[in-house]
């Protein structure tokens, strides 16, 4: 047979194979492709072509062999990815791996428990930014530029005109709140706070508060006083909460609230120093100057508001010694806690 004929009618071949699985695939190469195929065998005969007809004969020879290439890749790849499963001996009835779906991180569950204590009397959520003005974090809250409370709190500045800080506390949304809202006001503010504190088993550069606020007529410090023994028994079943007098300028007067240390049973530990009591926050009625800094008549209203470090009183609820734990993320910590209520 004329070798041209010969080429047209492997062309025709190949067109027609129908390869419906990569064993056949395999036989379709070593026919075609393979070092002793037929095209090889056709590419040995170049010899017998005279020297006018090499050049074509060359090109057509060329062409059966891309087009049996081209067909030979295009199915090996669809083979590859359907039947690789299959070679490998991948068990598609063996029972998955077990994940993990991971757990509320405790300083979540006991910011959450606080937010529905307080919303069980009538506290609303309110929140505030976490980057704040001068004014919100500081002077509104009566603290003007250089007043020597400001230095209780060691403040990031993040603008060199020192306007801009990571709020030190929630009482800044504390301002939000009374800026855009009329009274009466009964909301809690929960979130994230920034000091340059050095990182120990009792203080970090980060950590969490939930700020409440009470403003309307005839709020006095026997509310005050019900609502944080309300939220003690609530939240540890006991109301053993004692007020010391402290001060805040924001307040008049003030107050810390500490609860009674159930890590050592009043017997003295590192979490309450020694004492039996653990501080969980300030508190106090609202300075009249606050209130004026936000356009609320301070003869008609009073009101108090209080801070609470929702760490602490995690470490407390769980019987956790060190704030630390809480930034590692080590699951084997985290896991051993569940969500309640
Ligand atoms: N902002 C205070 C702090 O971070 C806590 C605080 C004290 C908040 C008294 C208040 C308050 O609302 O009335 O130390």
């Amino acid at each position: 047979m004329d070798l041209f004929e010969k080429i047209k009618q492997v062309t025709e071949e190949i067109n027609s194979e129908v390869i419906q699985n990569s064993e056949s695939l395999e036989k379709f190469r070593i026919k075609y492709i393979g070092t002793k195929g037929l095209i090889k065998d056709l590419m040995g005969e170049m010899k017998n072509i005279p020297n006018e007809r090499k050049r074509e004969f060359g090109q057509v020879l060329n062409e059966v062999k891309n087009l049996a290439e081209e067909k030979w890749m295009g199915l090996k790849e669809k083979f590859d990815q359907t039947e690789s499963s299959i070679d490998k001996g991948i068990d598609y009835t063996a029972p998955g791996y077990p994940s993990s779906i991971g757990t509320k991180h405790p300083v979540s569950i006991v910011r959450d428990r606080m937010i529905q204590i307080f919303e069980k009397i009538g506290f609303s959520v309110f929140e505030g930014p976490e980057i704040e003005d001068d004014w919100h974090n500081f002077t509104a809250l009566n603290t003007p530029q250089d007043h020597p409370s400001r230095d209780m709190q060691d403040t990031f500045f993040i603008t060199e005109d020192k306007n801009t800080v990571l709020r030190t506390h929630t009482s800044s949304a504390q301002i939000r709140a009374m800026e855009t809202q009329k009274p009466p006001i009964r909301i809690i503010t929960p979130g994230r706070v920034f000091r340059n504190e050095t990182i120990s088993a009792r203080a970090h550069c980060s950590f969490h508060q939930v700020e409440g606020l009470y403003i309307d007529e005839n709020v006095s410090f026997a509310d005050l006083k019900q609502t944080v023994y309300y939220f003690a028994k609530e939240m540890f079943g006991s109301e053993n909460v004692r007020f010391r007098p402290s001060f805040f300028p924001f307040t008049e007067p003030s107050a810390e609230m500490d609860i009674s240390c159930f890590i050592c049973d009043q017997k003295g530990c590192a979490v309450c120093k020694g004492s039996g009591w653990v501080e969980i926050g300030g508190c106090g009625m609202v300075d009249p100057n606050v209130l004026k800094n936000c356009n609320i008549d301070s003869e008609k209203y009073t009101g108090f508001a209080f801070g609470m470090g929702v760490e602490r009183i995690t470490m407390l609820k769980y019987q956790i010694n060190d704030l630390r734990l809480f930034w590692e993320n080590d699951t084997r910590f985290l896991k051993q806690f569940v969500t309640e209520g």
